[in-house]
C-alpha cells in the first residue's frame, strides 16, 4: 500500500509553485497524492503571512487538523512556508499536534523527516539559504495550460511593511540553463504558457543575466505559446526588457506593476524607491513601447500616517494610470516589519472607507479598459469552460482579460480570434471569427 499525503496551499503563486516542488519531493518518496484529508497518512499545509487574515484562516485549519489527528494519532501534521518563521515558538509550545514545521528553505529536509522513527518532539527548521533554489527537483504539476515556474527566491528589497524578507530571505536565482530545461519540460508535458516567478521577478540575476535576457531565452523554446511573469518591481522595469516584450509574439503583452501608494511621502516611507511621477512616467513608457498592453497592480490603502490628502494622491495615480484591474489591500502590520512600529497606525474605519472607496474607483476603470476592446478581434488561447455555461470557453487575452464565447470547434488550448462584443463586470464577451496557429 502506498502512503498518501494531502496539501492545502494558501498565499501566492510562489507557493503554489512550492506545493508542486513538495508534491514532487513526496512522490519520489513513494507518496500518492489525496484529496480526502480523513484518509492521509500526511497532512500538510503550505502556508502565507503577507497580511493577518491569511494568518487567520491558517490558524482555523489548524483546528480542524487538531480533531483529525486526536482520531488517528499516526497521521502526520507539517506546517510549512511562510509562516513557520514567525510561528515556530507558538506552534512547538502550544500546538503538540504539529509533527513538522518547515520554512521555504527546508523542503528537502521533508522525505527524511517523513522516514524518521516516530519521536517525542516535533521538528522545526526555518532556517533560510542563501543558495537554495530547488534547481534539480521535479516539481509534481498535473495537468493544464499554464505551469508556474520560480525563477529566483526571496527579496532584498525591504518594502517597510512586508514580512517576505523575513519569511523567504534573501534574493537568489536559478542558473538560465536549468530555467529552459524546465520550461522545455513543461512544454514536452503538454504545456503551452508559463508563467515565470518570483518574488521580484525582474531582478533575476545570474552570472551576468539579467530578466531581460532570461525571458529571450525562454521566448526561443519551441512550442511554448505563452510567457507571463509575476511579480515584477517598478523600480527594475527596464527599457530592454519592454523592448524583448515587444519583440516576442508569445511574451503576453500585459504587466502586473504594484504601485502600493500614489503619494511621495508614503512612497518612501515605504522604502518603495520611486515615486509618484517616476511611476507615471515609466507607465508611460511601457504604454509607448507596448501600446496595447494590460496594466494589473497592487495597491495598499491606510498605511501608517497616511492622510485623506495622500490617499487623494494614489486615487489621483489611478485616474492617470486606469488600470485594467487592481489587488486592493487594508494595510495589515506585521511583526518585525519597520511599518509595524511607526505609531501613526491609521484607525481601521478610516482603512475601511478608503478600500471601499478605491474598490468603487477601480470598477470603473476596468468598466472602461474593457470597453476600449468591444469591437476589436482579440487572439484568445481557449482555458477553460466558462463557469456559466458549458456551451461557451473561457479563455484570457495577451492583456490578461477573461473573455467568454461559445465554443464552435475549438478545443482547449487553441488560439482563437474573438471578435469582443460586449464588456459587463469583469469578463468580455465575443464570437469566433477565425483559428488562429501561431
Ligand atoms: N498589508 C497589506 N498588504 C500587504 N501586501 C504586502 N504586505 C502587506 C501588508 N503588510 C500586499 C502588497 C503586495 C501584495 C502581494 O500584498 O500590495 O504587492
Ligand atoms: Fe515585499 Fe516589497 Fe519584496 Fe514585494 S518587493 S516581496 S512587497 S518586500
Amino acid at each position: 500500500m502506498h502512503k498518501t499525503y494531502y496539501i492545502e496551499t494558501y498565499g501566492c503563486q510562489m507557493n503554489v509553485a512550492d506545493s508542486e516542488l513538495i508534491a514532487g519531493l513526496l512522490q519520489q518518496e513513494g507518496y500518492r497524492e489525496t484529496g480526502d484529508i480523513q484518509a492521509s497518512d500526511a497532512i500538510f499545509v503550505n502556508t502565507c503571512s503577507v497580511r493577518e487574515h491569511a494568518e487567520e484562516r491558517v490558524h482555523s485549519r489548524l483546528g480542524t487538523f487538531k480533531s483529525i489527528k486526536e482520531n488517528n494519532p499516526n497521521v502526520i501534521i507539517g506546517v510549512l512556508g511562510c509562516m513557520a518563521q514567525s510561528l515556530k515558538h507558538d506552534l512547538l509550545e502550544n500546538k503538540p499536534y504539529i509533527d513538522i514545521v518547515l520554512g521555504p528553505d527546508s523542503y528537502r529536509r521533508l522525505p527524511a523527516l517523513l522516514n524518521r522513527q516516530r519521536k517525542s518532539a516535533g521538528i522545526v527548521d526555518t532556517h533560510l539559504s542563501r543558495f537554495e533554489v530547488y534547481d534539480d527537483l521535479f516539481p509534481s504539476r498535473g495537468e493544464g495550460i499554464n505551469a508556474w515556474v520560480s525563477i529566483m527566491r526571496g527579496c532584498d528589497k525591504f518594502c517597510t511593511f512586508c514580512i517576505v524578507p523575513f519569511t523567504r530571505g534573501r534574493e537568489r536565482s536559478r542558473s538560465v540553463d536549468s530555467i529552459v530545461a524546465e520550461v522545455r519540460q513543461v512544454v514536452a508535458d503538454g504545456f503551452v504558457e508559463v508563467t515565470l516567478l518570483g518574488q521580484n521577478v525582474n531582478s533575476y540575476s545570474h552570472e551576468g543575466y539579467g530578466f531581460a535576457r532570461l525571458l529571450t531565452a525562454v521566448a526561443a523554446v519551441p512550442g511554448l505559446k505563452r510567457i507571463r511573469y509575476t511579480s515584477p518591481h517598478p523600480q527594475d522595469m527596464t527599457e530592454d526588457l519592454l523592448y524583448v516584450m515587444a519583440e516576442h509574439d508569445n511574451i503576453c503583452n500585459s504587466i502586473h506593476l504594484p504601485l502600493q501608494a500614489g503619494a511621495d511621502r508614503i512612497l518612501k516611507r515605504m522604502n518603495r524607491t520611486y515615486t509618484r511621477e517616476h511611476f507615471m512616467n515609466l507607465v508611460d513608457r511601457i504604454r509607448t513601447i507596448l501600446p496595447a498592453v494590460g496594466l494589473t497592480t497592487d495597491i495598499i490603502v491606510g498605511f501608517p500616517g497616511e492622510t485623506d490628502r495622500e490617499f487623494e494622491q494614489t486615487l489621483g495615480v489611478m485616474e492617470y494610470v486606469k488600470f485594467d484591474s487592481a489587488f486592493t489591500f487594508k494595510y495589515s502590520p506585521r511583526k518585525g516589519t519597520k511599518a509595524a512600529e511607526y505609531q501613526d497606525q491609521v484607525h481601521p474605519q478610516k482603512s475601511q472607507d478608503r478600500l471601499e472607496q478605491l474598490i468603487k474607483l477601480q470598477k470603473q476603470h476596468t468598466l472602461i479598459r474593457n470597453r476600449q476592446v468591444v469591437g476589436k478581434v482579440q487572439t484568445v488561447l481557449v482555458e477553460k469552460e466558462s463557469k456559466r455555461s458549458s456551451a461557451s470557453w473561457a479563455g484570457r487575452t495577451d492583456s490578461n482579460k477573461w473573455v467568454i464565447f461559445e465554443k464552435g470547434a475549438a478545443r482547449i488550448k487553441d488560439f482563437v480570434s474573438v471578435e469582443i462584443r460586449d464588456a459587463r463586470g469583469v469578463s468580455l464577451h465575443g464570437n469566433i471569427i477565425g483559428e488562429k496557429r501561431k
